[in-house]
């Protein structure tokens, strides 16, 4: 048996409309149907919020979930434009990314806030996919490890032990996100067993709990590989996704029950 259960979590970003949003979700819930794929793993997919609400009612009873790509603190408010983790749940969010690089490029998000932002979604019961990596830069100085320590250091602060079985940690080096390019298998594994013994000692027994993913240019070619890798539980994919035929190949890999790929 795995520890954990392998998962599958597509990004799709700033990208689809409602539309193109719902008829992916028509084809991901008839291959459900028709092939019970999504047994063995949890899928889940992250449409813009605005898609957010018509996907969950495709997938509804499907056992797909469904996930915001971002979140704003708070419950509800005067905060024009914002989400919250409460929202999100209405509109039928089970998961909730946190702390991807491009909301810290972009959007200004620094470690203390997305700490912040992974206590609200705990608070309000979501789980959290929390991404962590290093840039080109970081990686180059020799970097990597201290790095993500400094990412995973504020959330350990502000959440229980507890929260991390409810926690995956998606490791997404910025230079492998969109760039075609991605660490070796051996070295996102190593990456996976180093977290994991990190968090155990920071939070204890639940870490073994704790979802493990990769991302960073993931594609039906190279994740058999990165899912083979022990303690790698699975992937967060953004360009591949978009899709359906290429996530419903992703999400037939077959899968050892023991561990890895066939
Ligand atoms: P990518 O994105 O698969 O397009 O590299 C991954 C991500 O940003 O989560």
């Amino acid at each position: 048996m795995r520890a954990r259960r392998p998962m599958l979590a597509a990004n799709w970003k700033m990208y689809k409309s409602v539309a193109e949003s719902q008829a992916w979700a028509e084809q991901l819930k008839a291959a459900v149907v028709e092939e019970g794929i999504g047994a063995d793993r949890d899928l889940i997919v992250a449409p813009t919020h605005l898609a957010l609400w018509a996907v969950a009612t495709v997938l509804a009873d499907s056992g797909v979930a469904v996930a915001g790509q971002t979140l704003d603190l708070g419950v509800e408010g005067a905060l024009t434009g914002a989400v919250s983790a409460y929202l999100l749940r209405q509109a039928g969010a089970s998961w909730v990314l946190v702390g991807h690089s491009e909301r810290r490029q972009h959007f200004g998000e620094d470690d203390a806030l997305v700490a912040e932002k992974a206590k609200a979604a705990r608070h309000a019961g979501l789980g959290v996919i929390l991404c962590v990596g290093e840039t080109e830069a970081e990686r180059a100085a020799g970097a990597t490890w201290s790095r993500l320590t400094q990412q995973l250091e504020p959330v350990v602060a502000r959440l229980s032990p507890a929260d991390w079985a409810a926690m995956a940690v998606a490791y997404e080096p910025v230079w492998a996100i969109g760039s075609g390019r991605t660490p070796s298998p051996e070295e996102i594994g190593e990456a996976a067993a180093g977290l994991r013994q990190w968090l155990a000692a920071a939070v204890g027994p639940t870490a073994e709990a704790t979802r493990i993913l990769y991302g960073g240019s993931v594609n039906e070619q190279n994740l058999p590989e990165f899912w083979r890798q022990p303690g790698v539980d699975g992937a967060l994919v953004g360009g591949a996704s978009l899709a359906v035929e290429r996530f419903l190949a992703m999400a037939r890999i077959p899968l050892v029950p023991g561990g890895g790929t066939q």
